[in-house]
This record gives structure tokens, sequence and C-alpha cells, in this order.
């Protein structure tokens, strides 16, 4: 690992908090629950982790999450997490959680924010790392679904910034979720989504122009479309792109075939990201790292990419002069 990469100032983007449920905690958690798993031990679990596309991972995904039942449980979790990022020189982070993933198992959506909001608070009072969390509609489940999830929200808006939409893309348009997308709008979320991963580039435009979302997850499709390319760098929408997940998930072949440099020097605000750093082979470091090494990156390059990020986040202006 490169001491540039090491000391770069890091801003993370896309990552789903309980994608980074590493092995070990899946049974320390298993075991402070009374769970009994399918899996023998950590490693005849992590030899489960080997994917063909998008669908293969979110199985595995959603089996490894039930361990997560308390405030205390994702409290744990998130804090491991930001304990890994701070460690990183990750300097802020927007992540998101999937609450219908827990509310479906009987678990209250206050356990679910509380515990995460409060390993966020802790972390920037002890190391000044900031934070915004994006609740993520499964996009696999219906729109009724996603407005009664937005409804559960209500008493808790004032930890929730933005509103994303993840899970299996393929014949999950944007367009099924055009309706909550615009009443989450009117009530002050900023907006996000998933699109481009492993559907086609139309998922892209379809969620700029019709869930009129500001940052799109993924969109490494947009490669594919020469307009759409031209558009994005025109008007800086950032994507937030996860090399790791791209390669495990199969959406490029070989890290030397990822279209990061591409739309970076074609003027598009890419960003690196971790998306599930437990299931995909690792954090914001070893996405930068594999960039370098798998892509030949420069650290010219991974600069601009980092400061992208800083470009695309959140924070109020006179914060982001501070990250740098
Ligand atoms: N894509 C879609 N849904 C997800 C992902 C992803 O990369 N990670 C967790 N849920
Ligand atoms: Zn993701």
């Amino acid at each position: 690992m490169s001491s540039f990469i090491r000391e770069l100032p890091k801003v993370e983007l896309h990552l789903h908090i309980e994608g980074t449920l590493e092995p070990e905690m899946v049974f320390y958690l298993a075991k402070r629950n009374g769970i009994t798993l399918d899996y023998a031990d950590e490693s005849a679990l992590r030899a489960a982790y080997q994917f063909n596309d998008l669908q293969s991972f979110l199985n595995i995904y959603y089996q490894g999450m039930q361990v997560l039942q308390t405030e205390q449980d994702f409290f744990d979790l998130t804090w491991a997490y930001l304990a890994r990022s701070h460690q990183e020189n990750v300097r802020h982070v927007e992540i998101f959680f999937d609450p219908q993933a827990h509310t479906e198992r009987g678990v209250a959506f206050a356990d679910v924010v509380n515990g995460i909001s409060g390993a966020l608070a802790k972390a920037k009072q002890e190391w000044g790392l900031t934070s915004y969390l994006i609740m993520s509609f499964l996009r696999h489940l219906s729109q009724e679904a996603a407005f009664e999830t937005l409804q559960q929200a209500k008493p808790f808006k004032s930890f929730i910034t933005g509103v994303g939409l993840d899970s299996a893309e393929r014949g999950n348009p944007p367009t099924k979720f055009t309706q909550v997308f615009a009443v989450a709008a009117q009530q002050g979320y900023r907006l996000v989504a998933h699109a481009g991963e492993e559907g086609p580039a139309s998922y892209i435009r379809d969620a700029l122009d019709i869930l009129k979302v500001e940052r799109i997850d993924h969109g490494v499709a947009a490669i594919h479309d020469a307009p759409l390319m031209a558009r994005l760098a025109q008007e800086r929408i950032p994507l937030t792109v996860c090399p790791l997940s791209n390669l495990v998930l199969k959406v490029v072949d070989d890290m030397s075939e990822h279209p990061m440099l591409a739309l970076l020097h074609a003027g598009v605000c890419v960003t690196v990201n971790a998306d599930d750093p437990a299931y995909f082979g690792g954090y914001m470091n070893a996405n930068y790292q594999a960039l370098q090494e798998g892509l030949g990156a420069s650290d010219a390059d991974l600069l601009q990419l980092a400061l992208n990020s800083v470009e695309a986040c959140w924070l109020p202006e006179s914060e982001k002069a501070t990250l740098v």
C-alpha cells in the first residue's frame, strides 16, 4: 500500500453499513443473540463469498445481516466501520442503511437508527469524523412498502439526511419509485439512487430526470452511452463508483477494464467507494490501491478522485475546506 494512498484524506459516499459485517462479527453477534448459523466457522462463511452477479451477493448479504437484532448490534457494527475508516484517514462518510431488511424481520426501526446514529455521533466527538445517513429503499419490494418505510422514518428525520435506492437492479427500474421519491423530496430529504451497476444507462437517465436524484450510485454503465457521459461531465453529476465491488460482482471482468479512468479523464465527477467491504475484499484504501495497481491510476488521478469526493459530498462548503 503506497503511503500516498494511506495519507490521502478521504471521503466515502457509497457504503452500506450492513455490508461491513465481517464474518468474525457475524459469529460474535450470533453467539450474543443465541442464533445458530449454517456455517461451522468464520472461514467456512468466508468461503461462501463466491459471487457471479449482484443477486448471488444479495442472497448472502440479506442472510448475514439476520444476526443484527438489537440497538447495541447496530452500534457495534457501525463503530467497527468508523474505527476502520478513521485508521484509513477517512474524514467524512455518507452511509446507507437498509431499514426494510430489518423491519421485515421484526427489528424495530428505532433500534436500527438509534444504534447507527449513536456510533456516528461518537465518531464525530472522538475523531471529528463527520457523517450523514442515507435510508435506502429496497427496489425488489413495492413502492407501497417504500412509502411505509418513509412513514416509519418520520420521528427520526433529524438523523436521516437522504433517501436512496438499492438491491436487485434489473427489472426494478427507477420509475417504479417515482411517487415515493417525489414525496421524500417534499419532506426535505436529499436524493440518490443506485443506477447503471448491472442495469442499463437508461436507468441513470431516469434516476436523474424522473426521480430527480443529485448523485448516482455506481453509474458505470454510462461508459456505453457517449451523450450521457457528456451530460454527466457538463453538469458535474457525481457517480459513486465502487471498483472492488464491480470486480467481485463481475460488472467488469478485470480491473484493467474498469471504466473509472475513462470517466475521470472525460471530466465526470467519479469518486472511489467501498460499497460492501466485508464482502468485496477491502475498505477505502484497498479500492484506491486496486485502481493504482490494476488500472494504472497515477497519484494525480487518485488525488483528483479524492477531490471529487469532497466536491460531491453534502457538507457545507465551509466544512469541506477543512477536509483537505
Ligand atoms: N447494489 C445494489 N444493492 C446493494 C448493493 C449494491 O452494490 N450493496 C448492498 N445492496
Ligand atoms: Zn451499493
